[in-house]
């Protein structure tokens, strides 16, 4: 018989046996090379929309001691800062140390999640402007998934751009589907204010199989093309601002693209035009 004393919740889950322990409760499957999942949050973990931790299994058992390590990478928490879930985006690399293991994790398995966010893709590093843009490519998108779903994006700005540039149209499918969801929620809706998806301007491109927008966005930039599709002036430091999340090139170049255009980089500790963090690679 239950009584007051009884615990109701948690009682059937198995102790955890990892340090900093989560638990898997949702894995999609997108491409060979991209999937998503989510786990528990530590009761204790704050967070800043766009911000990363560190996460992993164990390692492989020493040949000789047997002792396992934690295997750990940085990863941007996909989900914003109010939700009770944590989620993340991720690529999968046949012979990645992590990544080829952590792509066959399922419901119910543990992972470890250090509880320390960082990170520089926050509202906080970026002065007050009128438009927003985040520029991703591949997993880049994961910071940005966090921060399309927080208040303060549509606060702080009259314009939220999105851009993605990936190889294949199936690596569009995570992003593309986020926005969607995001435009439809009714939670999102009564937390940001009914109109707040109209703000929201979507810029999915490919280079490498055929879709309705293809080529590199810093093309599509130097070009000029991006501003027309989008109806926008070119980006300007009193009225944009950036963030950047991508492979080392793209982040390079995009870097020198601002920089020409006047923006310049911020910090936590110093907010100016634009700010940039390295996607994940295993
Ligand atoms: P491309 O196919 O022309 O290399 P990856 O999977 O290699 O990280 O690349 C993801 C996407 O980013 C691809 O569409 C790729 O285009 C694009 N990309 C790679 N490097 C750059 C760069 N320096 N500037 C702009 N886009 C880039």
């Amino acid at each position: 018989m239950m009584n007051d004393a009884t615990p109701v919740s948690g009682a059937a889950r198995p102790a955890p046996t990892l340090p900093d322990a989560q638990t898997v409760t949702e894995v999609k499957h997108y491409t060979d090379r991209l999937f998503s999942f989510k786990c528990t949050r530590p009761a204790t973990l704050r967070f800043r929309s766009g911000e990363f931790v560190m996460i992993g299994l164990m390692g492989d058992p020493h040949p000789e001691t047997g002792k396992q390590k934690p295997l750990l990478r940085a990863y941007s928490i996909a989900s914003p800062s109010w939700d009770e879930e944590l989620e993340f985006y991720s690529i999968k690399v046949p012979d990645g140390p992590l990544t080829s293991k952590l792509q066959h994790i399922k419901v119910g398995d543990e992972i470890i999640l250090r509880p320390k966010p960082v990170g520089t893709l926050v509202h906080d590093a970026l002065l007050p402007g009128k438009r927003i843009w985040f520029f991703a490519t591949g997993t880049g998108f994961a910071p940005f998934a966090s921060l399309l779903r927080e208040p303060q994006t549509y606060e702080d700005y009259d314009e939220v751009i999105i851009t993605h540039t990936c190889r294949e149209v199936g690596e569009l499918t995570y992003g593309a589907n986020l926005i969607e969801e995001i435009k439809q929620d009714e939670l999102l809706a009564e937390l940001m204010g009914p109109d707040f998806h109209k703000k929201i301007r979507y810029y999915p491109t490919t280079t490498r199989e055929q879709s309705p927008k293809m080529g590199r966005i810093t093309d599509l930039m130097r070009s000029g093309e991006l501003y027309e599709d989008l109806g926008v002036p070119p980006l300007n430091p009193d009225t944009d601002r950036a963030m950047i999340c991508g492979n080392l090139a793209f982040n390079l170049e995009l870097k020198e693209l601002f920089e020409a255009a006047g923006l310049e980089e911020g910090a936590n500790s110093k907010p100016a035009q634009y700010v940039v963090e390295k996607a994940f690679l295993d």
